[in-house]
């Protein structure tokens, strides 16, 4: 029997600020944003979008497709819910979600956070749990909103998103193998204490720290695996802005894919780079999106083929890991939906852009109903009494 992901998609916010937009505005060079980090768009959430909202939007393909194909969504009886945007210190946001989507009270629900990488460690848990009850189904999802100060150097890496996944026994999808390669380290590259609504940062000790702990887990799972570079084809990796994975790819190939050329190695992760490029960062979402850029914009047959991920939360917890593409894949893609669904964006000019960022939920416990802003499903419509309140549109 095999375990791994047997569904999975995507949700990102229905506004965009465009890159050049920014760097007219802030005194940047846009080449700065677009060749130097690597990134076109940014998804910018509204009023009424949250962790929870983006998540149900995004499970809205995965319960859809198990009622059309007349499976029960009772077999999920587990919701691991991973952000580092959460809304309450106590309160799972999975709870909210698990009301919207009406999954039955016979299911389990908690956060997880570990920066960036807590989707991964909620897909091992999954993983685990499905090995020990085949019949049961697990949904993990990721959702997060990445938001740093105006006039930073992290504000042109801004975004949001959300994944959804369904982990299962003999998955569909994609067939997880058990060996993965783990590093931490307590570091402070990036974090958010909980009086801020904006992460901290130290750029670029950052993406040292990222290319240090891509290198560590790397050896462990060698070790762990006995597999070997040329072993894979393509590669995911957590991505903070599209340049950061090309550098990670690089420093992993020296050394390790002597024979292959600079073309054959960008060929391995250019694919999983496209969404990432115009919605920007979503924390532990990203690299989920990244696989399902590769699965969707990837002609050629991949089932059979072996792809490497790199999951790295700051703080820092980095996993390497791997999975292989099954057999008739692409049945379960949601391609056309995720792509009408970025399309359909709103642009934002800089001064909107402006003031939604300025946005802020209200703390002082009174009754606020948020403006309309959202085209997804499910909506914030308003906070009262510090409780937020959410309906289906
Ligand atoms: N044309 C082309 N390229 C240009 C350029 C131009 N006009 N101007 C600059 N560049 C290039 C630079 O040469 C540089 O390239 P290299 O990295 O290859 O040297 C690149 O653009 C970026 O330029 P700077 O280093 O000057 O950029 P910066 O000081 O503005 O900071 C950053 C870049 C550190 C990534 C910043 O955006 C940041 O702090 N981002 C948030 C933190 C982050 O994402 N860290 C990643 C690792 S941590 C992680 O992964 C967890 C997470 O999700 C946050």
């Amino acid at each position: 029997m095999s375990v791994g992901i047997d569904d999975i998609s995507f949700y990102t916010a229905n506004f965009s600020l465009d890159l050049q937009e920014l760097a007219a505005n802030n005194g940047s060079d846009a080449a700065k944003y677009t060749v130097g980090i690597g990134q076109e768009r940014m998804s910018v959430p509204g009023a009424d979008e949250d962790v929870v909202t983006m998540a149900a939007n995004a499970c809205v393909p995965l319960l859809e497709g198990m009622a059309q194909r007349g499976e029960d969504a009772n077999a999920i009886n587990t919701i691991l819910f991973a952000t580092e945007t959460g809304i309450d210190q106590s309160k799972a946001a999975g709870v909210y979600l698990h009301s919207l989507l009406k999954l039955n009270s016979r299911c389990r629900v908690v956060e997880l956070k570990q920066a960036c990488y807590s989707a991964t460690a909620a897909l091992q848990l999954a993983t685990a749990w499905v090995a020990r009850k085949p019949k049961e189904k697990v949904l993990v999802v990721a959702s997060d909103i990445a938001r740093y100060d105006r006039q930073t150097p992290g504000e042109a890496t801004q975004g949001c998103g959300a994944v959804a996944i369904i982990v299962s026994a003999n998955p569909r999808l994609v067939a997880l193998d058990a060996e993965t390669g783990i590093h931490t380290e307590d570091v402070m590259d990036f974090w958010r204490p909980n009086y801020r609504s904006t992460a901290l940062v130290d750029g670029k000790y950052s993406t040292k720290v990222y290319l240090r702990c891509v290198r560590s887990a790397w050896q462990d799972f060698q070790q762990q695996s006995g597999l070997q570079f040329g072993d894979f084809d393509y590669f995911c990796y957590h991505l903070p802005f599209s340049r950061m994975a090309q550098k990670a790819h690089n420093h992993l190939a020296n050394g390790n894919a002597h024979e292959l050329s600079a073309q054959a190695l960008e060929d391995q992760i250019s694919s999983s780079l496209i969404y990432n490029r115009i919605t920007g960062n979503s924390y532990t979402a990203a690299m989920y999106i990244g696989l399902i850029s590769l699965l969707d914009n990837t002609a050629q047959d991949l089932a059979g083929k072996r792809v490497g991920f790199f999951s790295y939360g700051s703080g820092s917890v980095g996993e390497f890991f791997t999975g292989t593409l099954v057999v008739g894949y692409q049945d379960m893609l949601h391609q056309q939906s995720h792509q009408h669904m970025l399309a359909s964006r709103k642009p934002l000019n800089y001064a909107n852009y402006q003031q939604m960022y300025a946005f802020e939920v209200p703390t002082d416990g009174g009754d606020h109903a948020f403006a309309e802003q959202t085209n997804g499903k499910f909506r914030l419509a308003g906070i009262s009494q510090h409780k937020r309140l959410y309906e289906v549109r």
